[in-house]
């Protein structure tokens, strides 16, 4: 060999072995940001509804909460989209006229379903259940970003294994109390808008009342009026006082903790709601079954 290609040739075959590498290396890089782009994961794309329905209008505008339309979502795995019965509840006396409208009266005669483009669609192999990230305290908008602002449905995210496995690593980064699933608006706590919580020691409490929460001083400074105070009440059954005498009781007073650090408050709901440990989450069997 040394006989037929000097030294240089050499370098040059090593120089060629290193090119054919950084050119694989760069094929793969834009295999893989494509895998990843909008194009193919459809992140942020409108999808061509039969009926351009608003969320925009019927949550922020209308006031309707998920659960109207979405029935199923605390109880199982699917959230479920709405029948056009739930639709007719309102548009058989709204819009009766509206053009936007004839595809939910066209199914409405028919009895044949609003033929709805899913706009989020796992693989089948992949394990998904909306009931468990709800009653742990995963909010929709986590998921799913402002609902409420968008006149059409998109894709916030990407569903993608490495968005789950994000969060699995980590959960207390997202972690709410679970009264707040539905608030589109709730803000992560801070000094200017601390939470306080209270943990509810009873045994056999369901994850979801596990811990109470406000975001407004329980200490009453600045007015007794926080909505969820009544909670700080114990239920009669608990002490044994039923009628006038339970209702005429001050309310007991749990140690309200305050939080002001998104990450304070997410170990503390951890720890509350049993959330299993990142080893535990991001091993394969809990999404691939
Ligand atoms: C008046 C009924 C109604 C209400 C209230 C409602 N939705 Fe919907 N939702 C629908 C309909 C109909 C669809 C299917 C059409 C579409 O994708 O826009 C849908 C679709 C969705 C989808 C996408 C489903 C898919 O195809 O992947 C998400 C996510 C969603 N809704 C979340 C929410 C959240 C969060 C709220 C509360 C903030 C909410 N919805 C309130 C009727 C409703
Ligand atoms: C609680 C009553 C209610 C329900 C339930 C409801 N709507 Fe509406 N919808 C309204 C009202 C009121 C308007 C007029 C809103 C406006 O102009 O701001 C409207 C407007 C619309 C429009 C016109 C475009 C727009 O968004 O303003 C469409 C399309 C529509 N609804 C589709 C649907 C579909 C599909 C469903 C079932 C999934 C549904 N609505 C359920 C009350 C309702
Ligand atoms: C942990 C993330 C996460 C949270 C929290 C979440 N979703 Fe979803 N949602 C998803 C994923 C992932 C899908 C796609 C599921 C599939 O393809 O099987 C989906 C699908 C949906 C759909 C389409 C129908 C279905 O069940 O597949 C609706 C409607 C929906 N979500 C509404 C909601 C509402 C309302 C909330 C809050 C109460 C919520 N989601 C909370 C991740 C989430
Ligand atoms: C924003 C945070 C977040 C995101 C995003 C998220 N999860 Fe989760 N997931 C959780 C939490 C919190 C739990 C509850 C853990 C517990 O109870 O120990 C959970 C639990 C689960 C479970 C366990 C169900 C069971 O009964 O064992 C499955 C399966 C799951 N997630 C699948 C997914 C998939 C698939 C995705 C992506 C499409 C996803 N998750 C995205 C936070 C998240
Ligand atoms: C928290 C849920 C979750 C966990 C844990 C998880 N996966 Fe996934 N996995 C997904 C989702 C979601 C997809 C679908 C991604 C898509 O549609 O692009 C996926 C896709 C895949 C694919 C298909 C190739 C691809 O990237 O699309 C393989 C292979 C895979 N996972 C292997 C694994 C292995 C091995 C583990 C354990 C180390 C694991 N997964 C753990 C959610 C999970």
């Amino acid at each position: 060999m040394a006989q037929i290609f000097d030294r240089s040739s050499n370098a040059l075959a090593r120089m060629g072995l290193v090119l054919t590498g950084l050119i694989i290396i760069a094929a793969g890089v834009t295999l893989d940001e494509l895998q990843r782009s909008p194009w193919v994961t459809r992140q942020g794309q409108r999808a061509d509804q039969p009926i351009p329905f608003s969320h925009e209008h019927h949550v922020q505008g209308l006031g309707l909460q998920c659960q109207y339309c979405h029935t199923t979502v605390e109880t199982s795995s699917y959230a479920g989209i709405p029948p056009t019965r739930t639709c007719m509840n309102c548009h058989a006396e709204i819009w009766t006229n509206a053009q936007l409208l004839e595809p939910v009266r066209q199914s409405w005669y028919t009895g044949e379903s609003i033929p709805w483009i899913r706009v989020h669609d796992l693989p089948d192999f992949v394990f998904f259940n909306h009931s468990i990230h709800v009653n742990k305290g995963i909010g929709c908008a986590s998921c799913h970003g402002r609902v409420d602002e968008m006149p059409l449905m998109y894709a916030q995210n990407t569903l993608q294994m490495e968005w789950c496995l994000d969060c699995h690593r980590n959960p207390a980064k997202n972690l709410r109390p679970t009264s707040e699933i539905y608030n589109m608006a709730w803000e992560s706590p801070s000094e200017d808008h601390p939470v306080w919580c209270a943990a509810n020691d009873k045994a056999d409490a369901p994850t979801a009342q596990s811990v109470n929460c406000t975001t407004q001083d329980p200490s009453g400074q600045g007015g007794a009026g926080s909505e969820m105070a009544s909670l700080r009440m114990p239920p009669a059954a608990a002490t044994g006082l039923t009628g006038e005498v339970a209702a005429a009781m001050p309310p007991a007073s749990p140690s309200y903790v305050k939080f002001a650090d998104q990450m304070d408050l997410g170990h503390f709901l951890e720890v509350h709601y049993k959330i299993r440990t990142p080893k535990d989450l991001t091993s394969c069997e809990v999404c691939h079954r």
